[in-house]
């Protein structure tokens, strides 16, 4: 049977940049095909941060520009955005970001093995406001298994939202999981990350007056 999908392929408008990016620089930058492992995908050992459902690439890039000494993985079914990202880390010559763009839950389940990312973050998921789409939602029970098994020990998992129902949603998700450690005592909210550029999706839910929470969990 089909699993449930945390999204909705709506292409939107491809810019020639965009779709010429996917073409030239999708085969430079992609995980490569049969990669099982960071250190084989990026031929070195560092610490490794994992963004699923990227956008527009706008951390990634910027976090891979200022942190060359670790290794991004970006996930992202939206083709525009990744071509949006690809042109901008041609630009910036980055060495240090693979991008994938499959379904991240699949990606978990096939690329990675155990034990093998220092960081996940998922910032402001598509929220699926109505009741009968909450299966959909990123943040789920089944959904945290698969994080939690790539994450080292230690490594945290970084969440944020603009959208109250799905902020405790996202609470009582992550407070239940046997694996998952709230850094910041149990129950708690995080502070905003530093690392956090403001993107369309946090700026649109500030202009509507909606308060973000941010959540950091640590793999027990
Ligand atoms: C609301 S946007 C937020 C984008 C970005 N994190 C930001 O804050 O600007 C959520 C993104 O998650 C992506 N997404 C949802 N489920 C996904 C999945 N299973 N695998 C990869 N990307 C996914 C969607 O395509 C969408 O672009």
């Amino acid at each position: 049977m089909r699993r449930v999908q945390t999204f909705v392929r709506r292409e939107g408008r491809v810019t020639a940049a965009q779709a010429r990016a996917l073409e030239e620089l999708l085969p430079h930058w992609s995980w490569p095909q049969g990669c099982a492992a960071p250190a084989e995908a990026f031929g070195r050992e560092a610490p490794t941060v994992l963004e699923i459902g990227f956008g527009a690439g706008e951390n990634l890039l910027a976090q891979a520009q200022a942190q060359p000494e670790r290794n991004f993985i970006g996930l992202e079914v939206h083709r525009p955005g990744v071509g949006q990202l690809l042109h901008r880390a041609a630009q910036a010559g980055l060495t240090n970001l693979r991008v994938c763009t499959q379904d991240a839950l699949e990606f978990l389940q096939q690329r990675l093995p155990e034990a093998s990312v220092d960081r996940i973050q998922v910032w402001f998921p598509d929220p699926w406001p109505k009741k009968r789409h909450h299966k959909r939602r990123i943040i789920q029970r089944a959904h945290l298994d698969h994080f939690a098994r790539v994450l080292r020990p230690g490594g945290e998992l970084l969440a944020a939202t603009d959208w109250a129902d799905y902020a405790e949603w996202m609470r009582e998700h992550l407070e239940a999981h046997p694996a998952l450690e709230n850094v910041h005592g149990a129950g708690q909210t995080a502070p905003r990350c530093a690392e956090r550029i403001l993107t369309r999706f946090e700026a649109r839910g500030l202009r509507l007056g909606h308060s973000v929470a941010d959540y950091a969990y640590r793999r027990r």
